[in-house]
């Protein structure tokens, strides 16, 4: 399954969720942003001799594209896109089984959102196929419980599905980033289990997809 991370908006946690998600599906990285956040991560992680995490930088569309021209189905990887509209980040798109669009619960985020659901509309029209986008609650304050405004706005948008998993704003995200690490590395934690719960739903929707 070809899981990619998406937001045409920038820093709405898709490079730390790609990597968490990496380190607990054990599966490489195509990173598209050329600020190339993730090698550094992962610098420290093989400094902290831990095992490295495989980051693959396609360097322009076609080598992208004949990476996942026979891509086995079982074989998983993440791809994280960068906050920008590109012809590399839209072919990422298309090529995905598994969109996931990280997004904050403030209303103020719906500009951002409707930006990326008309990218998604333009691009379903033009290749003639029906992507879904599933967004991803994503850095939300701990103790907010009531996501009623995002999931009727959501509920607007033909391209897009809210997920179950809410991820919250919590330390052990970037500050096991900071270690080189996954938070499904640490022994337990609040992050872990949302994580956890994050790989279940996407192991579901794979199989809901066959
Ligand atoms: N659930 C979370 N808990 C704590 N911090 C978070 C969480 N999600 C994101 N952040 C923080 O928000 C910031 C932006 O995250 P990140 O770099 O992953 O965003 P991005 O979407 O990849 O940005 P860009 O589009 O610029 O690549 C980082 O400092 C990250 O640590
Ligand atoms: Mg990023």
């Amino acid at each position: 399954m070809i899981i990619t991370v998406a937001h045409s908006k920038g820093g709405v946690g898709k490079s730390l969720l790609s990597w968490h998600l990496a380190i607990a599906l054990k599966v490489p990285i195509v990173d598209l942003d050329f600020q190339k956040t993730l090698v550094y991560t992962n610098n420290i992680r093989i400094a902290n001799k831990h095992k490295s995490l495989e980051i693959i930088h396609p360097a322009s569309v076609s080598e992208f594209i004949g990476l996942f021209d026979s891509w086995e189905d079982d074989k998983n990887i993440i791809i994280d896109v960068g906050g920008f509209d590109s012809n590399m980040n839209r072919m990422a798109l298309y090529v995905s089984d598994l969109v996931i669009t990280p997004a904050v619960d403030r209303i103020t985020e719906i500009a951002g959102l409707s930006k990326f659901h008309q990218i998604i509309t333009e691009l379903s029209d033009k290749m003639q196929v029906d992507i879904k986008a599933h967004v991803l609650l994503n850095d939300v304050n701990p103790i907010a419980k009531d996501f009623s405004v995002m999931e009727d706005l959501i509920d607007n948008y033909e391209h897009f599905e809210l997920m179950n998993t809410i991820v919250a704003h919590r330390a052990d995200f970037f500050k096991t980033m900071e270690e080189g690490l996954g938070v499904t590395e640490l022994d337990k934690g609040k992050a872990k289990k949302e994580l956890k719960k994050l790989v279940k739903e996407i192991k579901n929707i794979g199989k809901e997809n066959g």
